[in-house]
């Protein structure tokens, strides 16, 4: 067995972790809010209608910044369409999934479930169909103290007190040809920067994130950024990367490097981001947000998105297996690796659309990508730190060489969080941490997500195959673990240390 050796010392800090970079997006899509997060028809609805079986679970991810309504869903979406009465909402013919929107979850059933959920909300404006000045007063109904006719509209709707919603998506996906009202970058950027400043003028605490490049095989993939950040200039406080990534060739080496991509998509934004700002003489530093990022392959075709015209249809339901939750795994470690630029990201989604859990009449599964983020629930507090790692790796077909074992570890108060993914099919692999300057006293808690292969699930008929279970004994002196790992892991070891480390440093501006 080939030993790898990752090297942690207190001084290798990357920035502080931003809490929000473990965030989550539930989009008006298929069954994600009805039968997902609110189905007053459910045995298990609470008296406001949100479906407890599956806050529960979801609360024990402690998503942080929640992205709503969409998604393609926000570019036709008229939020006061969502708001008062039940009863005088319009039922609306919704074009981003050919679906029927009967608009009986809105923008306070939003704020509601996320108060309850110690979510922080993230809403996405309608650049569209909609209008720089509807963005304005969506601002205006959820952060304006009264005495205006719209934060007096939420007030008559059941919120005397503002929502204080501080982060605002300037529209979605706008340079997708399959966006409702996609329109070149030029365009974009004018219609954002009008809307930014119409919704800053209104309440100036706010921040702003900018449609970046929705993929990275479009052909304007970075021009557009460009031409955006450029225009939209210091009105603009991040600016928006997704991604979504799948096994097309069957290849589970090959897919488990696709993390170099998401590492090398992260940083050429971020040198876009320091050329706009350097072209501009700006002090102003644009970070990124990774606002929807997740598997997403088996389902990705016309079909899987077209509700033909009916009321919460089975659309996306992707079901995962162990593969897939160790390349979720790896996405989190490269936004800790990168703690110095992405200060947010969003999980697309929560729930039943490409998501953790899914419900099926009353019942609900747990799929395997749960698993891996519920390892970093508990230990994201801290600063991340450079990991130095040494040992064997291997040449994939598409994304280059990468590390048998992919790192991130993260120093907090008290306490070092490391996170190991084996990405070897076969083999079991054996970790020496070293923690130069770092005394390690004992293991606070150690769990490992692994199955019985690369294609194992959990199905409503066997929910339990994969899971987290207590990693096997690690070998402790002052400075060194010795760690095994089976083959196709991911893995969370947090040691109580003998220091705590005030020294963090801010990020970089
Ligand atoms: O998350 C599903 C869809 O993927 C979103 O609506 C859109 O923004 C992206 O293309």
């Amino acid at each position: 067995m080939d030993l790898t050796k990752v090297v942690l010392h207190p001084e290798y800090q990357i920035a502080p972790v931003d809490p929000r970079i473990f965030g989550g997006f539930l989009e008006h899509i298929g069954r994600a809010v009805y039968e997902g997060v609110y189905d007053p028809q459910s045995k298990h609805a609470d008296k406001h209608g949100f479906r407890k079986d599956v806050l529960s679970s979801l609360k024990d991810l402690a998503f942080t910044a929640m992205r709503y309504p969409g998604g393609n869903f926000a570019s036709g979406y008229h939020w006061l369409d969502g708001v008062g009465p039940r009863s005088s909402r319009p039922v609306l013919t919704e074009l981003a999934s050919l679906s029927i929107e009967p608009n009986q979850f809105g923008t306070d059933e939003f704020i509601q479930l996320a108060l309850k959920m110690n979510w922080t909300p993230m809403i996405t404006a309608n650049l569209g169909t909609g209008t720089p000045e509807e963005a304005r007063n969506w601002v205006e109904y959820c952060n304006g103290p009264v005495g205006t006719s719209f934060s007096n509209l939420r007030a008559k709707n059941g919120s005397v007190d503002p929502y204080g919603v501080k982060l605002w998506g300037l529209g979605n996906e706008m340079d997708g040809p399959w966006q409702q009202g996609h329109v070149p970058a030029d365009q974009y950027a004018i219609r954002a920067q009008q809307a930014a400043k119409l919704m800053k003028d209104i309440d100036p605490s706010i921040e702003l994130v900018v449609c970046g490049s929705a993929e990275i095989g479009l052909p304007t993939y970075m021009e557009w950024d460009r031409i955006v950040l450029e225009y939209v200039g210091d009105y603009a406080d991040y600016v928006s990367l997704h991604r979504y990534v799948g096994n097309l060739t069957g290849d589970t080496a090959d897919y488990l490097a696709v993390t170099n991509s998401i590492d090398q998509q992260i940083e050429v934004m971020d040198g876009l981001c320091r050329y706009v700002q350097a072209k501009l003489h700006s002090r102003k530093r644009y970070y990124l947000a990774f606002d929807e990022w997740n598997v997403w392959y088996r389902t990705q075709n016309a079909e899987s998105v077209n509700g033909h015209g009916k009321f919460a249809q089975h659309l996306v339901e992707e079901e995962y297996n162990l593969e897939d939750a160790l390349v979720v795994a790896g996405f989190l470690n490269s936004f800790i690796r990168h703690a110095d630029v992405v200060k947010i990201a969003n999980l697309a989604q929560i729930a039943n659309v490409i998501a953790p859990i899914l419900t099926r009449g009353d019942q609900i599964l747990l799929q395997s990508i749960y698993y891996p983020l519920a390892l970093y629930t508990h230990r994201r507090e801290g600063v991340a730190l450079q990991a130095i790692v040494r040992g064997p790796g291997y040449e994939s077909k598409n994304f280059g060489f990468v590390n048998t074992i992919d790192t991130s570890a993260i120093l907090g108060n008290g306490l070092l969080h490391t996170f190991l993914i084996n990405r070897s099919t076969t083999q079991p692999a054996a970790v020496e941490v070293e923690t130069t300057g770092i005394g390690l006293k004992s293991v606070l808690s150690a769990e490992v997500v692994t199955g019985p292969s690369a294609t194992a699930c959990n199905t409503f008929a066997q929910p339990d195959t994969i899971h987290n279970q207590k990693l096997g004994k690690i070998k402790l002196t002052d400075h060194k673990a010795t760690i095994s790992l089976p083959p196709l892991c991911v893995a969370a070891i947090s040691f109580c240390i003998d220091d705590n480390f005030q020294f963090y440093r801010p990020s970089p501006s």
